[in-house]
């Protein structure tokens, strides 16, 4: 969250601030006020989002971020949802969707990938793979944004996104866009600290030529690994880091915490780092099942599980 404090915005605030968003972006960016986040996450819990924001482009994106750093109003730029639990008090002030937004381009030049911070993971992957460039497969099934890749260093299968990318975008907290080769930006397991308070606007990826059935014989591999090892319900992907040298995931099962659930949320019983959810359930069952998960690990193993989905908003 950029911005001051949040707690001052009221509902006719929302309004206001909505209208006057609207006069500084073009007809392309959709603003809605009192949104539930519940829409816009894939373990489908979170109360509403004050202003919420769909940019039509970059230019959008940078006005909707200049208002808001112009006028003290808090924002939150988020991707696709996949990685995020919103409480359900919802959000204040102005959240940003880049995930489906007009910020998806993608443009294939020899080797390199040049992509927008909205574009899904899975289109990524889709226009490597026709292109016949590879070393983005492991991504495909991550339901989540270049963004958002970025933002996480998303990973799996033993790569992370940050082994393929030359050069980032962004807009620093003052409105400042620039770029940045990756390699300046010290990324790590599951994070890159630089995008706590810069937004990415997008990425340069550099692939290797492939030839088209090797690919799609690693894509296939990775779909049914994943099939066969990951809930396909509403989740958010792995909720708890790995620790060092271990799977979370397998603690947790080993405590036979599987099917273990508080109202609406469960522990999967597929994958014990997933917590899937029914229609209806709110964030305080996913958050009080996460408690109860961490303090059983603890208690057992003395091991303090580290979050790798992102908790926001207000109780
Ligand atoms: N295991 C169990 N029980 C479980 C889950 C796993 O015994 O309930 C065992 C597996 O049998 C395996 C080992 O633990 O022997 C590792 O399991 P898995 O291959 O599923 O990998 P993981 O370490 O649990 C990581 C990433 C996933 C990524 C997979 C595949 C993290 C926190 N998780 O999971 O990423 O998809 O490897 O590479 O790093 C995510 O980040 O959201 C995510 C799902």
């Amino acid at each position: 969250m950029l911005g001051r404090d949040p707690s001052w915005c009221v509902v006719g605030d929302s309004r206001r601030i909505a209208a006057e968003l609207a006069g500084c972006v073009s007809p392309a960016t959709l603003i809605r006020c009192g949104e539930p986040m519940c829409l816009h996450t894939t373990i489908g819990v979170g109360g509403p989002a004050d202003v919420y924001v769909m940019p039509g482009g970059e230019a959008d994106l940078l006005s909707v971020l200049g208002y808001c750093r112009t006028k003290g109003v808090p924002v939150f730029v988020f991707g696709n949802g996949s990685n995020l639990v919103v409480r359900d008090g919802g959000l204040r002030g102005v959240v940003v969707q880049l995930g489906g937004s007009g910020l998806s381009r993608v443009v294939v030049r020899g080797r390199r990938i040049e992509c927008e911070a909205g574009l899904k993971l899975g289109t990524l992957v889709a226009a490597a793979c026709e292109h016949g460039l590879g070393g983005v497969e492991f991504l495909d099934g991550i339901p989540g944004t270049v963004g958002g890749a970025l933002r996480m260093n998303a990973g799996a299968f033993g790569s992370a996104f940050f082994d393929v990318v030359e050069e980032i975008r962004y807009v620093s907290t003052d409105g400042v866009v620039g770029t940045s080769p990756a390699a300046a930006l010290a990324p790590r397991y599951r994070g890159c600290d630089f995008f706590v308070s810069c937004v990415a606007l997008g990425a340069v990826l550099v692939l290797d030529c492939v030839d088209a059935a090797e690919s799609a014989l690693r894509l296939e591999r990775y779909r049914q690994l994943r099939r066969s090892s990951q809930p396909s319900g509403r989740s958010a992907g792995c909720v708890f880091k790995n620790p060092p040298g271990v799977s979370a995931g397998r603690l947790i099962d080993e405590l036979g915490l599987k099917g273990l659930r508080i109202g609406g949320a469960m522990v999967s019983d597929k994958h014990a780092n997933f917590i899937v959810t029914d229609p209806g359930a709110r964030a305080a069952d996913v958050l009080a099942l996460i408690d109860l998960v961490r303090a059983r690990v603890l208690a057992a193993y003395g091991v303090e599980l580290e979050l790798e989905v992102q908790v926001v908003g207000h109780e």
